[in-house]
């Protein structure tokens, strides 16, 4: 068993936004998670994460229970890739210790070796999203490629390629099954065409998450 929430309860403020969900999820099994716009799916993603602490219930991920060690588990890919105004290289190891060969592996994964190479600094040069010096594509394989790098037993995706053009979006989508062979994922998307050989495929409503009995794409 690689995620546990048992009757998990959270919210904001006084709004409950996940009321006593529970969910197995087995090792290496493959989630799709649907719903509409603010139901509470990167809230949901965020509990997995470790980012918050359900507030009764259990949220149990890859045998932890504590959110900073659940973190040390997972690795997150979003909508939009959350880069640090610092090098590719930091971007990717977030100050932990990496061999040379590792961040490089998890570049060629993420198809961005070429790229990086062309640069006059390489895997040094710092990356400003939004400044015009690198794509929404490129951006989000940086984030791809600091999950692969992190080698976590736990993925979640949340809406990874939604921002992205069809086309860059495809070839995205190509470096995240590299990034999720053999893990267990939970994949938030609004298109379920994405979730393609997907184990299960469930739908968050109304606080609670349910089974998704035919799905036309699978
Ligand atoms: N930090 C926050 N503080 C207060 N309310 C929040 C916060 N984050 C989200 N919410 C509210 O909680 C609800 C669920 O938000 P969430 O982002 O989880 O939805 P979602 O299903 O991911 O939506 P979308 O499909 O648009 O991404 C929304 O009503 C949102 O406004
Ligand atoms: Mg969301």
């Amino acid at each position: 068993m690689s995620i546990h929430l048992s009757e998990a309860v959270f919210g904001y403020d006084e709004k409950k936004i996940l009321d006593k969900v529970s969910l197995r999820v087995n090792t290496r099994e493959h989630i799709g998670i649907l719903g509409a716009s603010g139901i509470g799916k990167s809230t949901l993603l965020k509990l997995l994460a470790g980012l918050y602490e359900v507030q009764s219930g259990i949220c149990e991920v890859a045998g932890e229970r504590e959110p900073v060690k659940i973190r040390k588990k997972v690795a997150m890919v979003m909508q939009t890739p959350g880069l640090f105004p610092l090098s590719i290289r930091d971007n990717i190891t977030c100050g932990h210790p990496m061999s040379e060969d590792k961040i490089r592996d998890a570049l060629r994964a993420a198809q961005l070796e070429e790229w990086v190479a062309s640069l006059p600094d390489g895997v040094d040069s710092i990356v400003a999203e939004r400044s015009g010096n690198i794509s929404g594509g490129q951006a989000q394989r940086i984030a791809i490629a600091r999950a692969i790098a992190k080698d976590a037993q736990v993925i979640l995706l949340d809406e990874p390629t939604s921002a992205l053009d069809e086309e860059t979006a495809r070839a995205v989508m190509k470096t995240l099954e590299y990034l999720t062979q053999g893990k267990t994922v939970v994949h938030v998307t609004h298109r379920p065409e994405t979730l393609f050989g997907y184990d299960r495929i469930l739908e968050l409503k109304e606080g609670k998450l349910v089974a998704r009995e035919s799905e036309k794409y699978i």
